[in-house]
């Protein structure tokens, strides 16, 4: 199996985390979770991108130096992920002086073979965007819409990378591998914007202006263009890349190209355009260029989630208050790759109830307290009843096989849905079956039947367990402590037949204790 390098975007650290961020730092470890799970090698990287002319100036207005601002900002990005055990193998931070030192070599590079130009350019700058305006970003009404913030005219002189020149090798390359692009929906933007592209792209900002950024190797007096620095992470912060020596370029191999989680705000034009072109530009061949996860918003009651709405949710007053699994657990469970979603407190604590409370946990619950019942904790696989076992491996085999089938193409929701509707079908087998009522007859074939049950549904949980794991990687081993099981998860275990006859159970304790916390719609989690 390839070693699986999985990436997502590198957080603006101009102010708190907030849910969009936690939601795609927990889908890729769900999914880099998973991959392990397959028992590959894994290596995920996130980070934070501290440069820039938004992080200028919330440094400037909280009167604090811009590293001082970012590492307080880094710091709580750090903690947060600890808290909803975001397991990453790589932190990228685009103030390290080896980052910046690949950024300036790269920069030097293109300088060198004549893929960076000066030229003098005068119109719109969007302050907030940190790019120049077009007439294509004017409105209906001839203005340039407030999302672009504040607009000033400007006229500088700074230097471009020559973009245009590989629109059609781009468009060929998007024709020939449009699975470079997931979800496929996707695809038809990237092209079409790829289609439109003119022009090439400013890649310096005047110091007079920005600061706060990596110096242009070959001309003191500009900094790199934020994009441009906060795109080379992906590489700088790869396992053995080196853009000066070249060296080690065997390790790189090992895990290039990406997978790079990205949401759906930032795929156009910076991921979907500039990436590739830049990596195209610094000799990567077309087998190396990565693949995009383009995820959709969480947005709140319908609108784009904003601190000047006051509608941004705060991941770690939620995680305070549900668990950190709860969070995790509606993250993936309540979004389908690739769309968008509405965020609501009152859904997370209904989809924990219902889905985990009701389901999983009583599933376990009563299971374990019917072995001990019935059987002192030990379980042993019914003998006359190869039927309903024969049936229950091929259940758990399809349930594996369509599980497996939802993490490769990315969609983790339906993947636990799977469970889910498993766990359903598990209690309602226990409605049919009875076990109380066996239990009080006395005849072998009744003793069997009970047998044939109780290993079963262990055997359910146990490979539920595995499944589990990814998302909820705490309760999963909770499930297998209470089962009596130890060792790693892999997904080869999800096999039938793993619990060994006669094998000891452990004791019950209440896994996804029921929410009854009131979410009171007027005060919800603390907007950021
Ligand atoms: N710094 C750039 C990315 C550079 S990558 C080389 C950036 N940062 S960001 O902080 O604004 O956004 C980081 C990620 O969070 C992006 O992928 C963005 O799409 C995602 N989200 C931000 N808000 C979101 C939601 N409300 N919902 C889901 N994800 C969203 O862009």
């Amino acid at each position: 199996m390839k070693p699986f390098f999985i990436t997502t975007a590198i957080d603006y650290t101009n102010g708190a985390p907030h849910i969009g961020h936690a939601y795609e730092k927990v889908l890729a470890d769900v999914i880099a979770r998973y991959q392990r799970l397959k028992g590959g090698e894994v290596f995920y990287l996130t980070g934070v991108d501290q440069h820039g002319q938004k992080v200028q100036q919330s440094a400037e207005k909280e009167g604090v130096a811009p590293q001082e601002f970012v590492d307080q900002v880094t710091a709580k990005f750090r903690a947060l992920w600890t808290k909803l055990d975001v397991q990453y193998d790589g932190w990228a931070a685009t103030t390290e002086p080896s980052h910046k030192a690949c950024v300036q070599t790269l920069l030097q590079r293109l300088f060198d073979e004549g893929q960076l130009y000066k030229a003098k350019q005068s119109g719109y700058y969007s302050v907030r965007q940190e790019q120049f305006l077009t007439e294509k970003e004017r409105g209906a009404d001839g203005e340039f819409g407030p999302e672009w913030g504040e607009v000033v005219l400007v006229e500088e002189e700074n230097y471009y990378f020559k973009l245009a020149e590989h629109k059609d090798w781009l468009l060929g390359l998007l024709s020939q591998r449009p699975e470079l692009v997931m979800p496929n929906f996707r695809l038809a933007e990237l092209t079409n914007a790829v289609n439109k592209l003119e022009g090439d792209l400013c890649i310096s900002r005047p110091k007079s202006r920005l600061t706060w950024g990596i110096e242009l190797p070959f001309d003191p007096h500009y900094v790199t263009y934020v994009w441009f620095d906060a795109l080379v992470n992906y590489i700088s912060f790869a396992p053995g890349y080196d853009a000066a020596a070249g060296a080690d370029l065997a390790e790189f191999h090992k895990w290039w190209p990406a997978l790079h989680v990205i949401g759906k705000d930032i795929m156009i034009p910076a991921h979907g355009v500039y990436w590739p072109i830049m990596l195209k530009a610094i000799g990567f061949s077309d087998a190396d260029i990565p693949t995009l996860l383009v995820h959709g918003w969480w947005n709140s009651s319908g609108e784009k989630m904003s601190k000047s709405l006051g509608n941004v949710v705060d991941p770690d007053a939620l995680a305070d208050k549900y668990g950190a699994e709860a969070v995790r657990y509606y993250l993936v469970a309540d979004i389908a790759t690739g769309k968008d979603s509405d965020f609501s407190e009152e859904r997370l604590v209904q989809r924990y109830n219902v889905d985990l409370a009701n389901s999983i946990g009583n599933l376990l619950n009563r299971t374990l307290n019917m072995a001990w019942k019935y059987r002192a904790g030990k379980v042993v696989p019914g003998g006359p009843l190869q039927e309903a076992t024969e049936y229950w491996r091929i259940r758990t085999n399809t349930l594996v096989n369509d599980y497996a089938q939802s993490f490769e193409i990315r969609q983790p929701n339906a993947a636990l849905e799977a469970i889910i509707g498993f766990a359903t079908n598990c209690n309602a087998a226990i409605e049919k079956g009875a076990p109380w009522k066996l239990a009080k007859e006395d005849d072998p074939v009744s003793q069997r039947s009970l047998d044939g049950i109780l290993y079963t549904l262990a055997e359910c949980l146990r490979i539920i367990a595995i499944l589990l794991s990814p998302v909820l990687p705490k309760a999963a081993r909770g499930i297998w402590d209470q089962l009596g099981v130890a060792g790693e998860f892999r997904l080869v275990d999800g096999e039938w037949g793993g619990l060994k006859d006669g094998h000891q159970l452990g004791q019950p304790v209440p896994l996804f204790p029921r929410i009854e916390i009131p979410v009171n719609p007027q005060n919800p989690v603390n907007p950021v």
